[in-house]
């Protein structure tokens, strides 16, 4: 009964609320006059589970997805996933929020029910109507992506919510299909982040800002308490410099709010203090420090490039047939591997900040080197923690170790700004 949860008002899809170790059925009916299929982002799931674009359904199809919650306590999300066709799907409201639960969250005690707030950050463009407005198919759209120009939060123009003064945990999503954001609160409120796209971090961080790139969650706790009651605080995105991401042509990206462009997200009116004292638990999770940095890992470098109008990962793009694997791109089930996302600018200023992100297992950030010290952003990337998908600012490059998933089959890495993705900037990987 608990398993599903509307957000008031929003085009979302509900709320999925699971227990680890679960074993979940979703029927997935395709209403929708075209190919599509849902993915899991940020499960691992067997292959027939995991929304591959070859397994799209047409018209008027039913796809049943069957498989047990094996990640740990976190915040995930689903969205479709047709070949060359994620971004419009994902723009017109396909996704929505997967909440993962587990004992050793359960015993922290976090801030829950009223003290819970869900934060889909997802920019739209609309028309005179007040529809979206989708323009992400041009040439300059796809290899820039698509920027709207007004931030919806779980799909309503900067709300404004009534709250107690009290901690808080937010979950925030950035479900946009191309836009980054540096949040900060107002009122020098602070977010102590407790976890990222793979669950509960070992310790909490106290950070002002925050960069959430497409496709990235955070887990955030906000002390409201010192806050008197009527007070307005505000949840930005920080101004930043288009450079920063980076954009690919001589005039720019044309859309009306570039990127960078300081936006207001939401805003919290405090009402009376309410009760119950909270204390940051010092010690968040066990599990975040199992792993060790492997020296027999295999090393692989991929190169972030744009090259003839087309971004690519090392020169190559998701293929036509759907199918195609190189041999660099076949990993054995359960095995680590360290890949070196590497950012490479073209030697004509073309460059761009992209999201990698890895279907299947979690990973783990090993390192982050070049890339400008200037660069605005970078104060608010989090790389502690388990994560399934990686922000690489223009000329970094950045090391991940990643066990792959136990089953095997054919799974996807790619960029999450989705007209990457749609453009090719995805690969297939199999796992034998
Ligand atoms: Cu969220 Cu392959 O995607
Ligand atoms: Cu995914
Ligand atoms: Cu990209």
């Amino acid at each position: 009964a608990d398993t599903l949860q509307t957000l008031p008002g929003s085009y979302l899809g509900p709320v999925i609320r699971l227990r680890r170790g679960q074993q979940v059925r979703i029927r997935f009916a395709n209403q929708l006059a075209e190919d599509s299929i849902v993915h899991w982002h940020g499960l691992d799931v067997p292959e027939k589970a995991d929304g591959h674009p070859r397994l799209a359904i047409g018209h008027g199809e039913e796809y049943v997805y069957d498989f047990e919650v094996t990640n740990r306590a976190g915040t995930y999300w689903y969205h479709p996933h047709p070949h060359m066709r994620t971004a419009p799907h994902v723009y017109q409201g396909l996704a929505g929020l997967v909440l993962v639960g587990d004992p050793e969250e359960d015993a922290l005690k976090l801030p829950s029910g009223d003290a819970e707030l869900l934060c889909v950050f997802q920019d739209r463009r609309f028309d005179t109507r007040n529809q979206f407005v989708y323009q992400g198919g041009g040439m300059m759209e796809m290899m820039n992506g698509f920027l709207g120009d007004r931030v919806l939060v779980s799909g309503a123009v900067q709300p404004t919510r009534e709250v107690d003064a009290a901690w808080h945990r937010v979950r925030l999503l950035n479900g946009s299909n191309a836009r980054i954001y540096k949040l900060a609160w107002s009122q020098d409120v602070s977010m102590t982040v407790i976890g990222g796209d793979g669950g509960l971090l070992e310790r909490p961080l106290l950070r002002r800002t925050l960069t959430l790139a497409p496709g990235q969650r955070a887990d955030v706790l906000v002390d409201l308490t010192k806050i008197a009651p009527g007070t307005e605080v505000h949840l930005d995105s920080l101004g930043f410099s288009e450079s920063d991401t980076g954009r690919v042509g001589m005039m720019g990206n044309t859309a009306p709010v570039p990127s960078g462009a300081p936006l207001r997200a939401m805003t919290l009116r405090t009402r009376a203090r309410a009760g119950g004292a909270f204390k940051v638990p010092e010690r968040l999770s066990a599990f975040d420090s199992t792993w060790a940095r492997r020296a027999d890992a295999k090393v692989r470098r991929v190169p972030l490039l744009f090259r003839q109008m087309q971004w690519s990962l090392g020169g190559r793009t998701f293929s036509m047939d759907m199918e195609d694997v190189a041999e660099e791109e076949t990993v054995l089930r359960g095995s680590t591997h360290v890949w070196e996302f590497a950012n490479q600018p073209n030697g004509m200023g073309m460059e761009m900040a992209h999201p990698m992100h890895i279907h299947g297992r979690q990973f783990r950030v090993l390192e982050r080197t070049g890339g400008r010290a200037t660069n605005a952003l970078r104060e608010g990337i989090v790389d502690a923690g388990w994560t399934d998908t990686v922000l690489v600012l223009p000329g970094e490059t950045v090391l991940v170790q990643v066990t792959f998933t136990s089953h095997p089959g054919l799974y996807l890495y790619h960029c999450h700004i989705l007209e990457h993705e749609d453009m090719g900037m995805m690969r297939n990987f199999r796992v034998t």
